[in-house]
């Protein structure tokens, strides 16, 4: 990506890691999109937190942070002890790991990291290995999010309307984005089309974050209310659907995405309207059986009761919307059945939701994983 910044356009990650501070460094997408900035992490705690307190967010984008901030906390360890080494590993792990629970991109690039780790004989060996392996993880992210955009950019005709969800985009990965990937490789092959942006309710990742990224990107888009997409399909003004997701079934092809999500998959279906979901590799659960099992983040009611925004003098400030004394529910996610969705795009190519399993040497390389519980 290419940020304009005072007129230059600056090439950028979202996450990247400096090995000499021993620091995590990522975007701070709290501010966005009124103050751009960088913020380093110093210990693998702080890593967490951010990931946590969402200075980094987007299921691809924490991945990276967590296989750095592994990194991050494996190269903190003093001593030569490769058990004691081990048991500090694990609980950095586990930090990590318990800091966003819906997601399984962490999860993956995590075990990644640390299998590639146990080729290393010695403390040292594996704190080297570490390093690599987060970087391989972060650099094959941003190949897997130009791949989608290879497969995915001919859905997006002359002329479309785009909707999307929440932000599947840069600032959820790497770089580049799982959902927007299509969306800017049509844009560089000269097509012209619309983009809806669903603000997102009640972070409005879409409004604050895809709409940011749109614009530096030049794509022509509008920012919609959650509600209007039902209005908008039903007169037919959009004519294709691409969101992201936290985690893919590849047992059963449900699909875990921000909350909201669900419901323009039950829309588009109503009204005919093809609804893909594009994804890494990373973003593959081959384990569970069941949608049911997926877990839930509950976020703060306070997101749901009020909102973040820049007030006139451009500070970040929190207003409150709901009656005083009102509480609010607010779950994260929602889980989208396979017979709502048109295709999975993929680095691989594009599947049918349901295939995955029947492609799963593919997808995720040979794996001892057990059959599923009922085939579709
Ligand atoms: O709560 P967030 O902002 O981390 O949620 C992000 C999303 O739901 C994205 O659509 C999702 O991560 C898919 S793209 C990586």
């Amino acid at each position: 990506m290419h940020i304009r910044l005072r007129g230059r356009r600056v090439p950028c990650r979202t996450v990247t890691y400096d090995l000499q501070s021993n620091s995590v460094r990522l975007i701070e997408q709290r501010l966005l999109p009124h103050t751009f900035k960088i913020a380093g992490f110093g210990d693998y705690q702080a890593t967490a937190r951010a990931i946590q307190d969402m200075v980094v967010r987007g299921a691809g984008a924490i991945g990276a942070t967590a296989a750095y901030g592994l990194a991050q906390g494996a190269q903190a360890f003093r001593g030569s002890n490769l058990d004691r080494f081990c048991a500090h590993v694990d609980r950095v792990q586990r930090t990590l790991g318990d800091a966003r629970p819906t997601a399984v991109d962490p999860v993956n690039a995590m075990i990644t990291v640390r299998r590639k780790m146990k080729r290393g004989g010695t403390v040292a060996d594996q704190k080297r290995i570490a390093v690599a392996a987060a970087h391989d993880f972060a650099d094959e992210d941003v190949a897997h999010c130009a791949a989608i955009g290879g497969h995915g950019s001919s859905l997006i005709r002359e002329g479309m309307n785009v909707l999307t969800h929440c932000n599947a985009g840069w600032l959820a990965f790497v770089d580049v984005g799982s959902a927007t990937a299509p969306i800017y490789a049509a844009h560089r092959q000269g097509r012209r089309f619309h983009v809806f942006c669903d603000e997102t309710r009640p972070r409005c990742q879409g409004a604050s974050l895809t709409a940011w990224e749109l614009a530096q990107e030049g794509v022509s888009h509008q920012v919609i209310a959650d509600n209007a997409a039902g209005f908008l399909f039903s007169r037919d003004e959009i004519d294709l659907v691409i969101v992201g997701s936290d985690r893919v079934l590849g047992r059963t092809g449900e699909v875990a995405n921000k909350i909201g999500t669900y419901t323009k998959a039950v829309l588009a279906h109503r009204h005919g309207v093809p609804f893909y979901v594009a994804i890494p590799l990373s973003t593959i659960d081959w384990d569970l059986e069941s949608g049911r099992d997926i877990p839930i983040e509950q976020r703060s009611p306070d997101e749901v009761l009020g909102a973040w925004g820049a007030g006139a003098d451009g500070k970040r400030q929190y207003v409150r919307i709901a009656n005083p004394g009102s509480g609010a529910l607010n779950p994260g996610f929602d889980v989208t059945p396979a017979e709502l969705i048109t295709g999975i795009i993929t680095p691989e190519g594009v599947f049918d939701p349901r295939d995955l399993w029947r492609h799963r040497d593919r997808l995720a390389g040979p794996k001892p994983g057990r059959a599923p519980a009922k085939s579709k």
